[in-house]
């Protein structure tokens, strides 16, 4: 996040126009709306991430000053973009003077052949800011994280030193051994082995239990699913019945800054899987029934 927080602030004033996916991570609407920025949703698909063709129509007709794109393993949808898309990413927002900020946070959690390449790697100017974490594959609690930003490195530097100073060396260390005797890697593989099966078995039961009509991703890593009820759903009303059962969800309202996916949901299905949790899940199935 506080990556996130300095590459906008090194590349936007207030008042800008920053394009970003729809639906996207309610933290960079929350970030855009601290910082005084305008949102411009892009539409995107589960499988193929961000329309790159909707993204060009909106760079010629706004003066969009950032665009924020999750290219592997995107949050809520899960989409990872192909080589072919990535590159062209890079090169349309370059052609246009549009910095990159990409989050790369789940990217190690892709199920299929590892950790894949950062739309930075296909960058030749600068352009691309790229942030990154191992909040979701250590430790949310480490805070450890990077942000390599291009051409805005120097402002990055003392933006970052005003903010907070310097960094925590302790956790950033740990980390660096971890990687450096092969133990992250080998925590990694057993990670995307387990949540790709925790994400099979929540499908399955959302198959048996959701609405006639629900529709769910299948996303191409980590334990986001992004739901689809019914049209008439409502996603709100459904999030505070369950909150008073002490279920969690996240409504679809929270991923768009024009309150769109009134009818959508968002849950995780991180956890180690218990019991419990399937009867959570089945739970907001029957409730979603009524919803
Ligand atoms: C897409 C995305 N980016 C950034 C973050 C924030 O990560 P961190 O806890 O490392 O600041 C999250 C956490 O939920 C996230 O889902």
């Amino acid at each position: 996040m506080e990556a996130l927080n300095l590459a906008l602030r090194a590349v936007t004033r207030p008042g800008d126009l920053v394009a970003l996916e729809s639906p996207t991570y309610y933290g960079f609407l929350q970030i855009l709306q601290m910082l005084g920025l305008r949102a411009l949703e892009i539409p995107t698909h589960p499988r193929t991430g961000i329309s790159l063709d909707a993204l060009e129509v909106a760079l010629a007709a706004h003066p969009v000053k950032a665009a924020i794109v999750m290219p592997n393993v995107s949050n809520p949808i899960g989409a990872s973009m192909s080589e072919a898309s990535k590159k062209r990413l890079v090169r349309l927002l370059e052609s246009r003077g549009v910095p990159l900020i990409e989050d790369h946070i789940y990217a190690d959690l892709q199920f299929d052949a590892g950790a894949p390449r950062a739309a930075k790697a296909y960058d030749r100017t600068g352009n691309v800011i790229f942030c990154g974490s191992f909040s979701k594959t250590l430790s949310p609690g480490l805070k450890a994280g990077w942000l390599e930003a291009g051409r805005w490195r120097d402002a990055a530097r003392r933006l970052k030193f005003v903010a907070s100073g310097g960094q925590n060396e302790l956790a950033e260390t740990a980390v660096a051994e971890l990687i450096d005797s092969g133990g992250y890697e080998r925590w990694l593989r057993q990670l995307r082995r387990r949540f790709a099966s925790q994400v099979d078995a929540a499908r399955a039961t959302i198959a048996e239990c959701f609405p006639r009509g629900t529709r769910v991703t299948r996303p191409a890593g980590a334990y986001i699913l992004w739901i689809e009820l019914p049209r008439g759903a409502d996603s709100v009303r459904l999030f505070e019945r369950l909150l008073e059962r002490g279920i969690s969800i996240a409504p679809g309202p929270m991923f768009s800054a024009t309150q769109r996916y009134r009818n959508f949901l968002r849950i995780s299905v991180g956890q180690i899987w218990s019991e419990r949790h399937d009867t959570a899940l089945r739970e907001i199935g029957r409730l979603a029934q009524q919803a």
